[in-house]
Order: C-alpha cells, then structure tokens, then sequence
C-alpha cells in the first residue's frame, strides 16, 4: 500500500544492480511513493545488470557513475539537478565492494590494495559524494541521505573481513558530515545497518547461510528483508523523520540487542561440549 510518502520528492538512487538489490527495493518503493529519481551504477554494472528494466519501470533515468571518481560523481549531480529541475530531497548510497572478500584473502593476509580499494568504494565514496553535493548545493533543505551499513562495523563476524572496517568508517562519515550538513542546511545524514541480506554482495559474504539462519533464530522478530529496508528507507527519507540525523539505526529484527536469547540457550545447554563439532576453516 503506498502512502504517497515522496509525493513531489526528487533523488538519485546509487546501487541497483538487479532484483534482489536493496536500492532495486529502494526504487520501486520510492517509485510507488510518488518519487522522481534518478538510478546510477558503474558502466559495468549497466552493461552486466538489468537496470534498464528497472529504469523503464520507475520512469527513471540512468546516469552512469563511478562512485569513487570524482570527475564522475559531479558530472552525475550536475546532470541530476538538470534532469530532475534543480536540488534533489534524497539521496541513497547502497554501494559496497571488497576484492578482498572476492578473492578469498583471509583479514590476516589482506592484500593492500584492495584493502584501500575496499575502503574507497564502500566508504570514501560516502564521503565523496556528500562533498560533491556540498559543492553543487546539491540537496535541499530538509533533504535527507541514507547509507547502507552492517553491524560488523560494530561486532566482529567471521567471514566478514575488511567490510568491517569500511563499514565503520562509513558509519563514521555519516556522522562527521551530518553535523555540518545538519548545521549548515538542515540535512539528514543517517546510515541503516540491515540484517544479511541474500543479495549479490551479501551472498559473497563468506558463510552467508549460515550466518543468516543463526540471525534468524537470535532476532525476537527475525531478519529484516530487503522488501522490509526499502520501507524503512523511505521513512528516513520522508518528512516523518526530519530530525534523524547522525544515526546508525539498526534495521535488524532486534538482533543489535540480544545477547543470549531462549532458543540459543536451550541448544547451548544441549550441546555445551561439543566434541565432536566439524572444524571450520
Ligand atoms: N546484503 C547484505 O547482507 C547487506 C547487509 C547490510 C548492508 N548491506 C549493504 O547494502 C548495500 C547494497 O548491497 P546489496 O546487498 O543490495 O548488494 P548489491 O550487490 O545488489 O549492491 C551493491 C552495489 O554496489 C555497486 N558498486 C560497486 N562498486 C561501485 C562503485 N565503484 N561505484 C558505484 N557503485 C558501485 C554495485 O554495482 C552494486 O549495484 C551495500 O552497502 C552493502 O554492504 C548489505
């Protein structure tokens, strides 16, 4: 059912690869809520990615951009503001990379290069794109940006790697700049640290499955589903939300917040030593 939450709302949409993309989620619902937007990946990504189909659904135009160049970045929100008749009221940043991950370096034998490579894509590029918008005035006044996190910027998960660490430096740059974003133009700046996610980044997350089916179990209402963060999005994005700002809110069934909870215990006490576990890599 649709609200008409962002009815007369303008954005730009970063990350869409195919349907099981959060920013896919993001657009439709955007798009239902009475949104005009712009969608943008890397040329890659629209020559693999079905885009167009999206694009063609959500009435959309595409503008191809790397997030991490800044030559691109401001030709995207020169040619946004053209299109879309002046400042945007959102924006969303759904972009996250590791080559590490990719290629099975393990966080005790990093390659450096993509470490730095990991860091500007799935965070730097944040910081880029806010200060291309500072540049362009870009955004609105009340205008709102989200970022998508994860709570290993918080706790330590196996298999996570060097996202860890790019997502607490992205979470880090949401607050640093929604202070002077919030001070200077009244703008929100908030991160969503949603639960795993079977998506195309998620699912490169190492033991995916198995740490999906373990959140699951520990959050009193279950994992958040992408259908479920596109909601919450579009809230932040919203004038329902205007004073959130500088927040990582955990969008996650409660998962943050539990330590022990029922189930875990009973198949603690269950199985307390356990022998003859499989080791894992
Ligand atoms: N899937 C999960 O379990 C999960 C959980 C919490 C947070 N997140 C975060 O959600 C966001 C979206 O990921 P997703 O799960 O929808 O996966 P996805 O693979 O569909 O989206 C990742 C996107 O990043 C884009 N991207 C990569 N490099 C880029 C660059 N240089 N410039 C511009 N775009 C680039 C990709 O093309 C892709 O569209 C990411 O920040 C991810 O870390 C995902």
């Amino acid at each position: 059912m649709a609200y008409n939450l962002l009815k007369g709302k303008k954005g730009i949409i970063f990350g869409a690869l195919d349907k099981k993309s959060i920013a896919w989620k993001v657009a439709e619902k955007a798009h239902e809520e009475g949104a005009e937007f712009i969608l943008t990946n890397t040329p890659i990504a629209l020559r693999f990615g079905q885009l167009n189909e999206l694009a063609e659904k959500c009435k959309a135009e595409i503008i191809p951009a790397d997030a991490t160049d800044i030559r691109d970045l401001e030709m995207l929100i020169q040619k946004s503001m053209e299109v879309l008749g002046g400042q945007v009221d959102f924006i969303l940043h759904s972009i996250g990379m590791s080559m590490n991950v990719r290629k099975k370096r393990v966080y005790n034998d990093l390659s450096y290069d993509y470490f730095q490579k990991t860091l500007d894509i799935s965070a730097v590029s944040f910081h880029k794109l806010l200060q291309t918008c500072y540049k362009f005035d870009a955004i609105k006044e009340w205008g709102s940006v989200v970022a998508l996190s994860y709570i290993a910027a918080q706790r330590t998960l196996y298999g996570y790697n060097d996202m860890g660490d790019a997502k607490a430096l992205l979470e880090s740059i949401a607050r640093s700049f929604g202070y002077i974003y919030g001070r200077e133009k009244k703008i929100r700046v908030n991160t969503i640290s949603q639960s795993p996610t079977r998506t195309t980044a998620g699912s490169g997350v190492k033991g995916i499955d198995g740490l999906m089916d373990f959140t699951e179990r520990m959050s009193p209402l279950g994992n958040a589903t992408a259908e479920e963060c596109a909601n919450f999005t579009i809230v932040l994005f919203s004038d329902l939300s205007k004073k959130v700002t500088m927040q990582n809110i955990f969008h996650d069934g409660g998962f943050s917040s539990i330590g022990m909870s029922l189930k875990a215990m009973q198949m603690y006490n269950r199985s307390l030593d356990c022998d003859d576990c499989p080791d894992i890599e």
